[in-house]
């Protein structure tokens, strides 16, 4: 009877005990410790991307000031490199262009003439030096900021002309309208427009452009894989604008 009593007392008496957690829950622990900074940056990050790539461009920009002309464009203009002096032919006393495209362009000026439409070549390639020159003197002259100017002038580095690839046209029963809008109503216009693409041209300033204005006159060729290559972001570009 006094040895059941004393099993009782033991029994209630509260006593401190080692217990062992589970080693599986530690190492989960441990694992969630360790990659939620990660899980952390990784989704700043996604968030962060996926803004500057959303229709919430602006939003981004406005608040988290990312700049977005990954094509390097300034004011709507891509930049170009200067050609070589000895890839250049004289085609007209005051008239280079890149050799790649003589031989198409005069022979596009042939085949209008022989349907009756004259063809006059008005400006083909421009150095970076001149193109500072047309930039920033008339901008100057004309008291226009640099956007304004970039809407009929691209700022020197970033003009087709100076790839040797850019061609102005006029036509010769219509001065008036060289470099003018109006050119859009001539007969040159309306043939080019027919037929330009057989010999490789291709408009570059159309009415679609919201940065640079409608230049029916300036056409650049695309025949050669040079010539591909240099205006590749410029077409990538126009692709992904219709989308
Ligand atoms: N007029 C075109 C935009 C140029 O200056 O290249
Ligand atoms: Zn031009």
């Amino acid at each position: 009877m006094r040895k059941k009593k004393h099993a009782n007392l033991i029994k209630d008496i509260p006593t401190a005990e080692r217990r062992y957690l589970n080693q599986d829950y530690l190492k989960f622990k441990k694992y969630i410790l360790f990659s939620v900074p990660f899980l952390m940056l990784f989704l700043t990050f996604s968030g962060l991307r996926l803004l500057r790539n959303s229709k919430f461009n602006s939003f981004a920009n406005t608040y988290i000031q990312i700049p977005n002309n990954h094509d390097q464009s300034i004011l709507g203009h891509l930049p170009y490199q200067e050609i070589s002096n000895e890839k250049l032919v004289v085609i007209e006393p005051n008239i280079k262009v890149h050799i790649d495209m003589r031989e198409s362009l005069l022979k596009m000026r042939e085949d209008a003439r022989k349907d009756g439409i004259y063809l006059v070549f008005l400006s083909g390639y421009r150095s970076i030096n001149l193109q500072k020159d047309i930039f920033y003197s008339l901008k100057s002259m004309r008291n226009q900021i640099a956007s304004e100017r970039a809407r009929v002038s691209a700022p020197p580095g970033y003009s087709e002309h100076s790839t040797g690839f850019a061609i102005d046209i006029g036509d010769a029963d219509k001065r008036d309208t060289d470099f003018e809008v109006q050119f859009e109503n001539t007969n040159a216009f309306r043939w080019l427009k027919k037929n330009a693409a057989k010999y490789h041209f291709k408009l570059s300033f159309n009415q679609n452009n919201k940065n640079i204005d409608y230049e029916p006159w300036h056409w650049r060729y695309e025949g050669s894989i040079e010539a591909l290559k240099v205006f590749e972001t410029s077409n990538r570009n126009l692709k992904n604008s219709k989308k």
